[in-house]
């Protein structure tokens, strides 16, 4: 069979299917297979493939036509213009998410002072090395500290995979543990007289939004729970992180001249629920809800 031929199947069955692009991922898939450009195929579509090329080629469509995400199906990818190493350990990085990182690499080049970048459920580390990789600011890097947590051990796996990648390994540090519990009493570790800014992109989805997954979302199936859904309405996990911040706050150790920054993702529909839960538990602190690119309420920035 040729390229064109096993692209017009392939396409065919995704499209029977109900996948969303099929003709794309075709080509993305087959192109992983012959190790090519996606250009390559358009240029040689008459050209011929062999018996265990097509096998391959078969076996990555049936994934794709469970609704499996095409990123775990390659291994791998993009975020913030950076290729991570992904699989079904880690949350698949979302372009929403490249946010945080525009709001905080934004804030270290305005920054007066050096400081600790902690970055909380890190997952695949899309997030700190992309900071750490675009790190922009009038200070040397040595004067900054990244660390990163996840309450997952095979995402820390993954992460610290990305880490060396990209050749960032020895500036950042990994704790494995519940948000910041693993750094947040440790002086050693923690630097509380450094201005602290906190990246969280944490689960927030919730139970019935779970079960209403459209062919859209069929791939959060295939997503690791953990990275994905908690409860009260998907800010339980925020919640604690608020407290979190708090005890921060009322540390003795930290002074309070508006040195601890926090970045929290979340959903558009959770607005309202997530202002009034900040009030309630950091009622002192100042905060903004940032729009993502599609004019969807996506982040909060929260000053203390
Ligand atoms: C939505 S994913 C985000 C991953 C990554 N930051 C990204 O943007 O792609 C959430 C991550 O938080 C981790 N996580 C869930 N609960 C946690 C907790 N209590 N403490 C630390 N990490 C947690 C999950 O293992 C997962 O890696």
């Amino acid at each position: 069979m040729t390229i064109n031929q096993v692209l017009a199947v392939a396409t065919q069955k995704l499209q029977k299917n109900n996948i969303p692009n099929p003709n794309m991922d075709a080509e993305i898939l087959l192109a992983r297979v012959l190790k090519c450009s996606r250009e390559y195929l358009i240029t040689h579509f008459d050209k011929n493939l062999n018996n265990q090329k097509i096998r391959l080629f078969e076996k990555y469509i049936s994934r794709r036509v469970k609704g499996e995400p095409i990123a775990y199906i390659m291994g791998h990818k993009e975020f913030y213009g950076l290729d991570f190493f992904v699989n079904k350990n880690v949350l698949v990085p979302r372009p929403e998410t490249e946010l945080m990182v525009d709001e905080t690499l934004e804030l270290l080049t305005r920054n007066r002072q050096p400081a600790t970048i902690i970055d909380i459920g890190t997952g695949s580390g899309c997030v700190i090395i992309s900071l750490v990789k675009n790190f922009k600011s009038k200070f040397p890097i040595s004067n900054f500290q990244f660390l990163a947590t996840d309450i997952s051990k095979p995402a820390l796996t993954i992460a610290r995979k990305n880490a060396k990648l990209h050749h960032v390994d020895k500036k950042i540090r990994l704790f494995h543990g519940d948000l910041l519990k693993p750094i947040i009493h440790k002086s050693k570790i923690l630097n509380y007289k450094s201005k602290m800014i906190i990246t969280a992109n944490l689960p927030y989805g919730w139970n019935s939004w779970k079960n209403n997954c459209s062919m859209d979302t069929i791939g959060l199936k295939f997503e690791p729970p953990i990275a994905l859904f908690t409860e009260n309405k998907g800010l339980k996990i925020i919640e604690g992180f608020l407290k979190q911040i708090k005890q921060i706050a009322n540390s003795k150790k930290i002074n309070f001249n508006s040195n601890l920054l926090a970045l929290i993702e979340f959903d558009p529909r959770q607005t309202i629920m997530l202002k009034k839960l900040i009030k309630k538990i950091l009622p002192d602190a100042k905060f903004k809800i940032k729009k993502d690119l599609s004019n969807h309420n996506r982040l909060a920035k929260i000053l203390i």
